[in-house]
């Protein structure tokens, strides 16, 4: 069986698994969903939100990801199965696993979307249409762009065509090279947007609006804090287990995956920080969802000196980020069907990228021609799986969001803890984690075990009473 054949390249050292799993967790989640979730979900309570999941929840689930996939050094669904046999547990596990694998692919259908939106802004920037541009204008400008199909479908055909590009290439070699010196630019890029906000006259109300806690709020923002804090940090897929494979023997996980998700943090809070006291300069709604960004960004860019530079720069390194995220969706997959036929690489990785390519189609248009096609609708009467032109309900890009993130990825998260938590046992952990402090090793045991797999539960038990 060719799945029984261990990966043969290991990175030189943990720094590039760093860098692969920061490329994969900043994305469109730190720059563009979190900032209009925050805004969505009326700010502070779910900002705090957030912060619980990733450090209680999040993070223990990126540690068994990485140490399943170091231990296991085979395409996620494989290693799990490996695992699983060697500790005499059920197979059952590597289902986890598959499902992790659909869903980066699901995923990757609407990201491809919203990152061929930031190809078009690329374009618009450059072309100076946003220059001296007022906040009402770049909202029709967004508008216009998201009522175009056709336009979108070009750029989402771009994005995926990128993506599968770099896939068929392997994900090492290019993406290292690139990446060492596109974040350091997006963190400079980033410093310098926060540095326009400060002159807006509005930071302060931004700074409140992240912080300040409601705690009425908390209740209707706890599920969707899971699941951008899953979302933000690529684990629930199995991401982060593909490139665990990939990591030297020895290396502190511990101290790794921390740097990952610090920097993660950062870049959301970051982006949070300097696209708010916009919003409020502008006299827009910080509630305005998926166009939050794209409206915000261009009034700040169009108002500045040398912006139109800067703002070309800066979408390029939202594409960008974009693009070392949507790798990690396709590469699960691909991996996996390579794994069982080897050779296939380039065949399955195009194969796949066509099954997104399609489903993004759907997205593309619930934001025009499908507007009205509402899917889960619970009206005066009664509920209905589908429904056209009615109120409330949820559009197909809402759809494939709503399975992905509130669903599939923390349920794939409890999976993989649990797997590690208790399957793998204290003798594999230990050794995996290179912890000598009893202490230390068994606070992570207690994370792994205990407190990641509950928090999990309670969000779905809270999410179902409600
Ligand atoms: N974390 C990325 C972002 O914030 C998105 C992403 C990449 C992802 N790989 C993933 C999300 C795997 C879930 C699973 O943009």
């Amino acid at each position: 069986m060719a799945g029984d054949k261990a990966v043969a390249q290991v990175w030189a050292s943990r720094w590039v698994f760093i860098l692969a799993a920061t490329g994969s967790a900043v994305g469109l989640g730190n720059i563009w969903k979190f900032p209009y979730m925050t805004g969505v979900y009326g700010g502070g309570a779910f900002v705090l939100m957030y912060l619980l999941c990733i450090a209680l929840v999040g993070m223990p689930v990126m540690l068994a990801e990485t140490i399943i996939g170091r231990r296991g050094r085979h395409s996620p669904v494989v290693s799990l199965q490996h695992l699983a046999a060697e500790q005499g547990a059920s197979s059952r596990w590597a289902y986890g696993a598959v499902m992790g694998l659909v869903c980066g692919l699901l995923i990757l259908s609407f990201y491809s979307v919203v990152a061929g939106w930031s190809l078009s802004y690329i374009i618009d920037m450059g072309k100076g249409t946003f220059s001296g541009i007022s906040g009402e204008q770049a909202g029709a400008a967004f508008g216009a762009l998201t009522a175009d199909p056709v336009k979108l479908i070009l750029f989402h055909t771009v994005f995926m065509l990128m993506t599968a590009w770099v896939i068929t290439r392997g994900v090492v070699a290019g993406l290292e090279r690139a990446l060492r010196w596109m974040m350091p630019v997006l963190f400079l890029l980033l410093l310098i947007l926060l540095g326009y906000s400060l002159t807006t006259g509005h930071f302060m109300q931004g700074v409140e609006f992240l912080f300040h806690f409601d705690p009425a709020k908390v209740s209707e923002g706890l599920l969707p804090a899971l699941g951008h804090a899953f979302f933000t940090l690529s684990v629930g897929v199995g991401s982060i287990m593909a490139f665990g494979a990939y990591m030297p023997r020895r290396a502190p996980v511990g101290a790794t995956i921390l740097t990952v998700g610090l920097l993660d943090t950062v870049v959301a809070l970051g982006a949070g920080l300097a696209l708010f006291p916009i919003v409020f300069a502008a006299g827009l709604e910080p509630g305005a969802g998926p166009g939050l960004m794209f409206v915000t960004l261009p009034v700040a860019f169009g108002n500045i000196a040398f912006g139109q530079v800067m703002g070309v720069v800066f979408f390029v390194l939202v594409a960008v980020a974009a693009w070392s995220s949507s790798i990690s969706m396709l590469e699960p997959a691909v991996a996996y069907f390579s794994d069982r036929h080897a050779g296939g690489r380039v065949r399955f990785t195009w194969l796949l990228a066509l099954v997104c390519w399609v489903l993004g189609i759907g997205t593309v248009l619930s934001f025009n021609q499908w507007a009205e096609l509402k899917f889960f609708v619970s009206g005066s009467d009664g509920f209905a799986l589908w429904a056209w032109g009615v109120e409330g309900g949820k559009t197909f890009f809402d759809l494939v969001d709503y399975l992905t993130s509130r669903i599939m990825l923390p349920l794939g998260g409890l999976i993989f803890v649990l797997f590690a938590g208790w399957i793998l046992g204290r003798a594999v952990l230990r050794e995996e984690l290179e912890v000598q402090h009893p202490l230390l090793l068994n606070g992570l045991l207690l994370l792994l075990r205990v407190v990641a797999p509950a928090g999990i539960l309670v969000v779905f038990v809270t999410e179902l009473l409600k």
